[in-house]
């Protein structure tokens, strides 16, 4: 079938486009399948144009925000996935009114940018498809100038269009992205298109197995359009090299289009100032000395620092120190340092879906310093970048990590290829926030096997690559459960044996179980130690572990002794002074995730789970435990507020909430808040 016919067909097509919709779905409806290039005019997805390299530090630079209300059209066929026209007919408005139009956008349907729309619209609650966004920009195109769409963030595969042209796509739901869409983009009234598309699978980063956590869907960040001059500053890092000499070094990165000229650091208040020569890379490299005020949470100092090219400049807010370990201690400006944190989700208790403003970000980095803690671990993705910035200008330590959770297609190169672009997108963003002191790489992975362990090797080369700052690369390991289970069901055993009113035939059971398992050498006043082995320790510099002792562990050895839970736990908690955490690597642990459920404002005397006083009672427990491990440098216990997640449906208690939060989904304090607050501030000192 010759070009023209091909055409004809695919208007004619284009205005049945229902029929071709379903054509494109009788043709296995998927927009990658080249065979169906008739119905599609969408190039395969993996000759989609890449974003431009990510622009450091667009709040610092000529920009206007494209937030506010977006038109939209939910796609849950994913039609504008397949048949290309549709594009163009969402566009085409009613002229004469004799224009068969199916579908279009205006201000009928609308979502707000930044948004979840989950959170907006309770059809989309639980939506994790295609959906369409449009707006129409005017924009005074100036000679000389280039123009830049950025996006803070858009859940989960994004794609850009200007004026019915395709521009690009991202894959990745929390690393910012920005495309060049200066040859796209005219004089004028400019039409926007944004396909987003939510959907997750096994060999996305992260999975929909990852599950305890809501995959919120949408434009969730800021947009913004960037207008930078033809020749740019495109990416920089300001650091301090050497605390002793007090030498301060960094580079940047001009634009593609430059090979020479001369760039200038500027730190006035340190009076630094450094003009140095761009190389054929495009890259100028500094080095200067200065006396400095070192950034802490204790005195979260921030220079402002310009970097100037070609007569234009860019202003940033940056705070110098050094970070590393020496044995099993973490060493901030030179002193050992213990970081006392909480763990959190990007949720806010002022409102229901995903924080996204400088406000939430206030709100969140507040009742962190409240509870006299000086470390927060942004879990389980890339926060937004007001998240980071608040916690460089209030004094927060920051674990900053990529969504690689539990079981991931370790082979898959596209897994792999997006996790090295999150990677790099998370560490390029933030190189220059000095309250981002680690880049964790994972969280309970497993497979303890080769694939994993290459798979995340490959993750910490390109952060310590690309990260001449040096931080420490840490992730939340997983120990050999069926070992230290032993040691502690041992435990368990003894103390049911001799300190329990079980009846005796029972405990001549217990009594049996324990001669089986238990080493001749026992003894019960012995320390029980969970030895952290995962080989995953020779790569990191942090090891973090997980634990839940006080919570789950109880619920897995009930059944495995035959013992009532509410016994085992008692037992657990006799036990728990008795634990202490350590790794073979000899590196500094941080107990990254610790914790219970409870419901806000459920009290009960005799202290029952969910309950505030359950939660309250293993807070105490865990604190305690924790301060006996000589190897345990900090502490990001389960976490500052409830959070939705697909895992939880217990009705009456989670209502899809995991109830783990200190303070719940609307704002409430429960007691466990004030038990860890007391024991930071004792601390601490504060
Ligand atoms: C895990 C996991 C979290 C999860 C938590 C929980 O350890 O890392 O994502 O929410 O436990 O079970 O509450």
């Amino acid at each position: 079938m010759g070009e023209i016919q091909k055409q004809l067909l695919r208007a004619a097509l284009c205005c049945l486009w229902v029929v071709a919709a379903s054509v494109g779905a009788a043709e296995g409806g998927d927009e990658n399948d080249s065979d169906n290039e008739f119905f599609s005019v969408f190039p395969d997805a993996d000759v989609y144009p890449q974003p431009a390299p990510l622009l450091t530090n667009i709040y610092g630079r000529e920009r206007r925000s494209l937030n506010g209300m977006w038109d939209i059209k939910v796609d849950e066929a994913g039609i504008g996935w397949r048949i290309g026209g549709y594009i163009n007919d969402l566009n085409r408005g009613q002229l004469t009114g004799m224009e068969l139009k199916e579908t279009s956008f205006d201000d009928r349907s609308q979502l707000k940018v930044p948004g979840d729309w989950n959170s907006q619209r309770v059809d989309l609650d639980r939506y994790r498809g295609k959906m369409f966004y449009h707006k129409i920009v005017p924009v005074d195109k100036e000679e000389g100038k280039r123009y830049f769409v950025h996006f803070g963030g858009a859940n989960y595969v994004t794609d850009l269009f200007v004026n019915d042209e395709l521009v690009g796509r991202h894959e990745g739901g929390y690393t910012a992205f920005n495309f060049d869409v200066t040859d796209h983009i005219k004089d004028g009234q400019n039409t926007i298109i944004v396909r987003v598309d939510a959907f997750l699978d096994d060999s996305t980063i992260p999975t929909m197995r990852t599950s305890d956590f809501w995959k919120y869907g949408g434009i969730t960040r800021d947009v913004n359009l960037l207008t930078l001059p033809e020749k740019h500053v495109s990416q920089y890092h300001v650091y301090l090299d050497d605390r002793e000499s007090g030498e301060i070094k960094g580079w940047v990165q001009l634009s593609d289009n430059v090979q020479r000229g001369a760039v200038t650091v500027e730190i006035p208040e340190a009076g630094v100032k450094q003009k140095v020569s761009v190389g054929k890379n495009g890259r100028a490299e500094f080095s200067a000395q200065a006396d400095l005020q070192l950034w802490s949470p204790e005195n979260p100092k921030l220079y402002d620092v310009k970097i100037s090219y070609d007569g234009r400049e860019i202003k940033d807010r940056i705070g110098f120190r050094t970070i590393e370990t020496e044995g099993q201690n973490i060493v901030l400006n030179g002193k050992p340092v213990k970081l006392y944190g909480i763990s959190m989700h990007e949720e806010t208790p002022l409102r229901a879906g995903m924080a996204n403003s400088p406000e939430d970000a206030e709100v969140q980095m507040k009742l962190i310093k409240e509870l006299g803690g000086n470390f927060v671990r942004l879990a389980h993705y890339p926060h937004n970048e007001h998240t980071v910035r608040m916690a460089d200008k209030l004094g927060l330590m920051v674990w900053s990590e990529i969504p690689i959770v539990s079981l991931i297609d370790w082979d898959n190169e596209h897994t792999q290829q997006v996790s090295q672009a999150q990677i790099s997108d998370n560490v390029t963003r933030d190189l220059n926030r000095a309250s981002i002191v680690m880049w964790s790489i994972a969280n309970e992975t497993f497979p303890q096997s080769q694939e994993r362990l290459e798979f995340l090797k490959g993750l910490a080369e390109t952060a310590r690559s690309l990260d001449a700052s040096d931080r420490l690369i840490a992730s939340a390991l997983i120990g050999d459960f069926s070992k230290e289970f032993e040691e502690v069901g041992n435990h368990l055993l003894y103390s049911l044996i001799h300190d329990s009113e079980l009846p005796e035939a029972e405990k001549d059971r217990l009594r049996e179980m324990f001669e089986k398992t238990a080493p001749d050498d026992f003894d019960k006043d012995d320390v029980v130690t969970v030895m952290i082995k995962d080989q995953l320790g020779e790569v990191v510099d942090i090891v973090g572990y997980n634990e839940y002792f006080g919570w789950y562990y109880s619920a897995f050895f009930a059944p495995e002794l035959g013992v009532d839970e509410g016994l085992i736990r008692d037992t657990m908690f006799k036990l728990m002074p008795k634990m202490r955490f350590n790794n073979v690597f000899g590196k500094p642990m941080i107990i990254s995730e610790f914790g219970a459920g409870a419901k806000a404002g459920f009290h009960s005397e005799e202290g029952v789970i969910w309950s505030e006083e359950y939660q309250a009672r293993v807070y105490r427990a865990q604190v305690d435990m924790l301060e006996r491990s000589e190897a345990v440098k900090g502490m990001s216990p389960w976490i500052l507020t409830d959070f939705r997640s697909h895992l939880r449906e217990l009705n009456g208690i989670h209502e899809t909430y995991n109830r783990k939060g200190l303070i719940s989904e609307t704002g409430e304090k429960k007691m466990a808040f004030d038990v860890l607050k007391n024991f930071y501030h004792e601390q601490r000192d504060l």
